[in-house]
């Protein structure tokens, strides 16, 4: 067997409450490290990802953000919840029928599920879930009633060991990239419990998601967003008023649930803490145009304005750790890489 000295199997993670831009790292690291498979953990299609095509934007919330690198088998890990409607809907939307695949035995979402979680005053209200369904399929699934993706016939085509698929990958000396969904911040086990999502969002869980051992993880980057957002319900210390967001231009919308996100400053405490039980080795930094709009597509470290270096440096001190990777704005070019050459 030739191992490729390239392999590397990474998972990455939001590191506040979600909607960092993943999807926008994802892809950049795919284009770069040319991944056999790009495979989802996270909890379902409460999870939303914008993507524009044509003069049309689309809420993708099933399959993979990496779909955008053509090159990858897209599968979605056992551990995540699958609701076949909108899967079915986003292959064609997508294009993407035929290098697209779902684990057999992930968790499966109905319509009495949606109707549970829109229905429930807890949930909906007091937690303010995306109605998607996921908290009550969830629970179902915990209970042992739910249904599993095998079960489907309407997936039968689109299932696979996806578990096995990715190890042998992985055995082959290929890359792999492991997506996450959500955030640290709503994470069932580490976040703001109850105002969380219905599991784990930490980079363990993503592994555990796909079925990869933790011995298999070789790098782990959890990004952080200059000014980071909540959507929903639940307490967020650097929480901003919606005047001074303004003031700053910010203005932001879930992409699942179209209600304004929250925006709150960086928060230093919350970094360091998320990037220690992620077990970061990098972390990526988004929108920093927004701490200084002259940085915008900047895509040289040395180009970077005083102010912006400088939120960097800070951030980097509060992490713990590099930050390897700085976005400077929506388009998969602009971006500052400093990982260095392998
Ligand atoms: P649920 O996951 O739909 O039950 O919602 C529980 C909480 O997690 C709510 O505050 C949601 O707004 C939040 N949430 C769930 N998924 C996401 C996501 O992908 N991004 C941001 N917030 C999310
Ligand atoms: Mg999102």
């Amino acid at each position: 067997m030739v191992i490729d000295p390239q392999m590397v199997c990474t998972v990455i993670v939001g590191g506040f409450f979600g909607d960092e831009g993943k999807g926008k790292i994802v892809a950049h690291i795919a284009h770069r490290d040319h991944p056999a498979i790009i495979s989802r953990g996270g909890v379902g299609p409460n999870a939303g990802h914008t993507v524009k095509i044509g003069e049309k934007s689309y809420g993708i919330r099933m399959v993979p953000s990496g779909f955008v690198y053509a090159d990858a088998l897209l599968c979605i890990g056992s551990g995540v919840l699958v609701d076949p409607r909108v899967f079915l809907h986003e292959l064609d939307l997508l294009n993407v029928r035929g290098r697209t695949f779902v684990d057999l035995r992930c968790g499966i979402i109905d319509e009495a599920h949606i109707q549970r979680d829109k229905g429930s005053e807890h949930l909906s209200k007091k937690i303010g879930s995306t109605g998607t369904g996921c908290g009550p399929a969830n629970s179902d699934r915990v209970l042992r009633v739910g249904r599993q993706a095998k079960d489907v016939p309407e997936l039968a085509e689109f299932t696979m060991d996806v578990a096995e698929e990715i190890n042998e990958t992985l055995d082959d000396g290929d890359s792999v990239i492991l997506e996450g969904t959500q955030g640290f911040g709503i994470s069932l086990y580490f976040g703001t419990y109850p105002f969380v999502t219905s599991k784990d969002t930490s980079a363990s869980q993503i592994a555990a998601d796909n079925g990869v051992g933790p011995t298999r993880i070789d790098e782990v980057i959890v990004v952080f967003k200059a000014y980071p957002t909540r959507v929903g319900e639940g307490p967020f210390s650097t929480e901003m008023t919606p005047e001074e967001a303004h003031e700053l231009g910010i203005e932001e919308f879930g992409t699942v649930t179209h209600r304004p996100r929250r925006i709150g400053e960086w928060d230093g405490k919350m970094a360091r803490y998320s990037a220690m039980v992620n077990g970061a080795t990098q972390a990526a930094i988004t929108g920093i145009d927004r701490v200084d709009p002259a940085c915008a597509g900047v895509t040289d470290y040395r180009k970077l304005t005083a102010p912006a270096k400088e939120f960097v440096r800070k951030a980097e001190e509060d992490i713990g750790i590099p930050v390897t990777l700085i976005s400077t704005g929506p388009e998969l070019s602009q971006i500052i890489d400093l990982r260095k050459e392998r």
